[in-house]
């Protein structure tokens, strides 16, 4: 593989369709290797946009908006960050050119729509999953829970994501309110929810999985250990790594992955969902870049998800080693507001073996993402401990 002097004719360039903190940290490896970094929100001073080379503000939705940026900028790679993407255009582009839509133009087609990639997975590849239905009125919804999914029940827009307009439900009086809350939310409205069955599941992991060439130029399949997280309001807020698991989970857990990721093909990290109970595992999502839980990876692996999903990109060789146990913890806004500012830093980082990533979201939510705390420790359970307490020294305030 070559690559270019950035900012010359020559240069390599990745255009990076969505900026927040996953890629922010994604264009900071690629920058590590020289590549020409193209960094594209809806909104300006995006994360990523604070280390790359070039920036453009863009709806990504439009079509046309993203293939005359393409045309301008004629990147090498297209490495989406997001879900909500005109995924016909990249399909084009692909089709078109030599531009490398990252892993493929299919994979972001399939994954942007919980329909896409549930078909695939349980009707075409036989994995495991929750019982589920499609619906598109709320009598085929009601029909659907009546005739086998029953309560409690998981309703969600088929194009959503961050669990925007997802609810369980636990009884027939809660499925009304739960149809219109889905209805209201989606991203765009398809006009379908799906509504899955509840898995009783002992936890709950992110398997990443990275196909990558090995040393004979062929696509290898690599695992990194399991992440353990836990989800609040359709957010993760903590996650650890390595998740404790019965050696027929993991093997289990990986076999699934393994079939998933094939299908899709391509080069880059995934983030496979997974639901475990004993030795039982269903695949409940993937995302084929790296996984908000994956964050974790920064302080826990020599290459960190980011690392591993450039270096794939590239055709370069990867590790997957877990160099210490570790933990991840979020820290919120906390307040709406603009330009904010953190405080308490030396104290948090006075827990021994962490780390912080601040953002620099040009605006906060009480609920959003403004950075996380990272703590290395010789087991989870302390590691957590670290990595939350650190995370609430952090004083976010306008
Ligand atoms: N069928 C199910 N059974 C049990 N728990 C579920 C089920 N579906 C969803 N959940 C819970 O809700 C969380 C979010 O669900 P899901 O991943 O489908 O939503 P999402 O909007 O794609 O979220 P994200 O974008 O954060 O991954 C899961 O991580 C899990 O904790
Ligand atoms: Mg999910």
């Amino acid at each position: 593989m070559t690559i270019g002097t950035a900012l010359t004719h020559s240069a390599t360039k990745a255009l990076l369709l969505g900026s927040g903190e996953l890629g922010k940290e994604i264009a900071i490896s690629l920058q590590r290797y020289g590549v020409e970094v193209i960094a594209v929100d809806r909104y300006p001073n995006a994360p990523a946009q604070h280390v790359a080379q070039k920036s453009y503000v863009i709806d990504m939705t439009d079509a046309d908006a993203v293939k005359s940026l393409v045309a301008e900028v004629q990147p090498d790679y297209i490495i989406p960050e997001i879900e909500a993407i005109a995924t016909q255009a990249l399909q084009e582009i692909e089709q078109q050119s030599d531009i490398t839509v990252v892993p493929n133009a299919r994979a972001i087609q399939l994954t942007m729509n919980r329909e896409g990639i549930r078909s695939l997975a349980a009707e075409q590849l036989g994995v495991p999953t929750s019982s589920y239905a499609f619906a598109e009125t709320y009598q085929q919804l009601e029909a659907a829970v009546n005739s086998g999914i029953g309560y409690p029940c998981f309703i969600k827009p088929t194009m959503s994501s961050s669990g925007k307009g997802q609810s369980m439900v636990k009884a027939p009086d809660q499925l009304q309110a739960a149809w219109d809350y889905a209805k209201q939310a989606g991203r765009t409205d398809t006009g379908k929810v799906i509504v899955e069955g509840k898995v009783e599941f002992d936890f709950e992991i992110t398997l990443l999985t990275v196909r990558a060439l090995n040393a004979e130029g062929q696509v290898e399949t690599y695992f990194c250990q399991p992440i353990g997280h836990v989800q609040q309001d359709g957010d993760y807020r903590e996650s650890w790594q390595p998740q404790a698991m019965s050696a027929k989970a993991i093997e289990n857990a990986q076999n699934i992955a393994k079939t998933v990721t094939d299908d899709i093909g391509g080069l880059g990290l995934f983030g496979v969902e997974l639901f475990v109970k004993g030795e039982q595992v269903w695949f409940s999502e993937v995302s084929p870049r790296p996984h908000d839980t994956g964050m974790v990876t920064m302080i826990t692996q020599r290459q960190s998800e980011f690392d591993l999903h450039v270096r794939a990109i590239l055709g370069l060789p990867v590790s997957t080693e877990l160099q210490s146990d570790g933990a991840s913890a979020v820290i919120l806004g906390g307040v709406d507001g603009e330009a904010v500012k953190f405080d308490g830093l030396a104290q948090a980082l006075h827990v021994q073996d962490t780390e912080l990533r601040l953002f620099a979201k040009p605006e906060a939510f009480v609920k959003r993402r403004m950075g996380v705390a990272l703590a290395t420790a010789k087991n989870v359970t302390q590691a957590r401990e670290k990595a939350l307490k650190a995370s609430k020294l952090i004083k976010v305030t306008q």
